[in-house]
């Protein structure tokens, strides 16, 4: 424990719902101090000495308001150009995300509409969009390259993912997923654009040094388990987390190709098999759960929940925010589909967006649960009870984001309004990048 003396701030009169031990973590009537950027101390506010109390540099009362960490969205596609409107339309109309894809819609038309975009122009909408997630509590993104699918896009993109925090108040953890789809160059020659990725994209990606985990879609549309395989072994043999796209739209094996890869987390996994679920919980592989994605493509599988529950498999929940197949950075619906649409329980929802997720980023130690040590990356919330972040539908309950110690009112331009109700036209240049994309 740190000593009271540096402590840099104090809040008091609060619910803490710590994530600790695969719980709520209740500790009612409590009491949390940052220091450098660390929790420092925490714990009942009746145990608080007078003399700690008086040498926080700055004392918030937060009168009875629920906090949580910070919440980390472990699966995002938020860099992109574009807009997938037109897809949108074309699902409506009965077309099927993977016949849009088959036709050159779908992921294609976001990488040449990113391709376009300069960086200027990526970092400024995926930051109205990082502004989104923090208006939700969320203070880590990781953020996935992919829309790219050549050297040069799929570096820009890491690049703009790993400055975007000198622009939102969360930190990011970009993610190299170049295998997201075939290119058109290469539309014949996959195993050029194989070829391209495991000897130039990879190597230069490493050499940037932004990429913190690799990822590979493994899907009839994408790649096949075999080119997925030699994706994930090459980066994860250079030192990168591995993640896996799988069982999404079909029962590949993806689960089982994951645990056999020694990746962290298989994703989607609406289709994952018995075998899989073994072969996960084997290998220690964190599920992450997508529900958006299931929602927007009405994907009538769930993930087997019951199955990953009783095998002991860490499950996380993400928005999976993208163009195309899940549009939505309103993490209190996907919390709420997490446990309508899956069966999860609330308290399973807010585990999987904050101790669950921080494992599958390898970040297990230094955030994702309130603790002495880690991080004081904090979530203030205006609620009577911590499952109401699930329960109840309405625009976003949060009062205060704490990045590092340091808090953001929902106020703060940096944050931006709260939610995702649109705000009216502002001169704010930040503002005005946020308009129908
Ligand atoms: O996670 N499944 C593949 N990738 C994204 C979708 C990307 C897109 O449609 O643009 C996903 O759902
Ligand atoms: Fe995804």
């Amino acid at each position: 424990m740190m000593p009271e003396a540096g402590w840099d701030r104090l809040w008091t009169g609060v619910q803490l719902a710590t994530m600790a031990d695969r719980s709520l973590g209740v500790i009612r009537d409590g009491a949390i101090a940052s220091a450098g950027g660390r929790i420092a101390w925490m714990g009942k506010e009746a145990d608080l000495s007078p003399r700690q109390r008086t040498s926080a540099a700055e004392v918030i009362p937060c009168g009875g308001a629920w906090m949580t960490p910070g919440f980390i969205d472990c699966h995002t596609h938020i860099v992109f150009g574009g807009d997938r409107s037109g897809d949108f339309r074309r699902r409506l109309h009965g077309q099927s995300y993977a016949d849009i894809a088959r036709a050159g819609g779908g992921i294609m038309s976001t990488v040449r509409a990113t391709r376009r975009a300069s960086s200027e122009e990526l970092t400024r909408r995926a930051a109205a969009r990082g502004r989104e997630l923090a208006g939700w509590g969320v203070t880590t993104i990781e953020v996935k390259s992919g829309y790219g699918l050549d050297l040069e896009t799929e570096l820009r993109m890491l690049d703009v993912a790993a400055a975007l925090p000198r622009h939102i108040p969360s930190g990011t953890s970009p993610t190299l997923l170049a295998a997201h789809a075939i290119p058109p160059e290469y539309a014949g020659r996959r195993g050029d654009y194989l070829r391209l990725i495991l000897e130039e994209i990879l190597p230069a990606a490493l050499q940037q040094g932004h990429a913190t985990a690799i990822d590979a879609f493994c899907e009839d549309i994408a790649f096949t388990p075999a080119e997925a395989r030699a994706i994930l072994e090459a980066g994860i043999a250079a030192g990168l987390h591995g993640r896996l796209h799988a069982d999404q739209l079909s029962d590949l094996d993806g689960g089982a190709l994951a645990a056999a890869t020694g990746a962290r987390s298989a994703d989607h996994l609406e289709y994952l098999s018995g075998d899989g679920v073994r072969a996960m919980a084997a290998a220690g592989v964190c599920a992450v759960l997508l529900p958006g994605a299931a929602y927007t493509l009405r994907v009538e599988h769930s993930p087997p929940v019951q199955a990953l529950r009783r095998a002991g498999v860490t499950m996380a929940v993400a928005t999976d925010a993208n163009p195309g197949s899940s549009p939505i950075t309103n993490v209190g619906m996907i919390l709420n589909l997490a446990c309508i649409r899956f069966g999860l329980t609330p308290e399973e929802a807010l585990l999987g967006f904050t101790s669950a997720a921080a494992s599958v980023l390898g970040l297990e130690d230094d955030r994702g649960t309130l603790e002495p040590g880690k991080r004081a990356d904090l979530a203030l919330w205006g609620v009577e009870d911590p499952l109401q972040l699930c329960y109840w539908m309405g625009s976003s309950p949060l009062r205060s984001l704490i990045k590092d110690g340091v808090p953001w009112e929902p106020a703060d331009r940096r944050l931006g309004a709260l939610g995702t109700t649109r705000r009216p036209s502002t001169h704010s240049p930040e503002k005005t990048a946020r308009g129908p994309e």
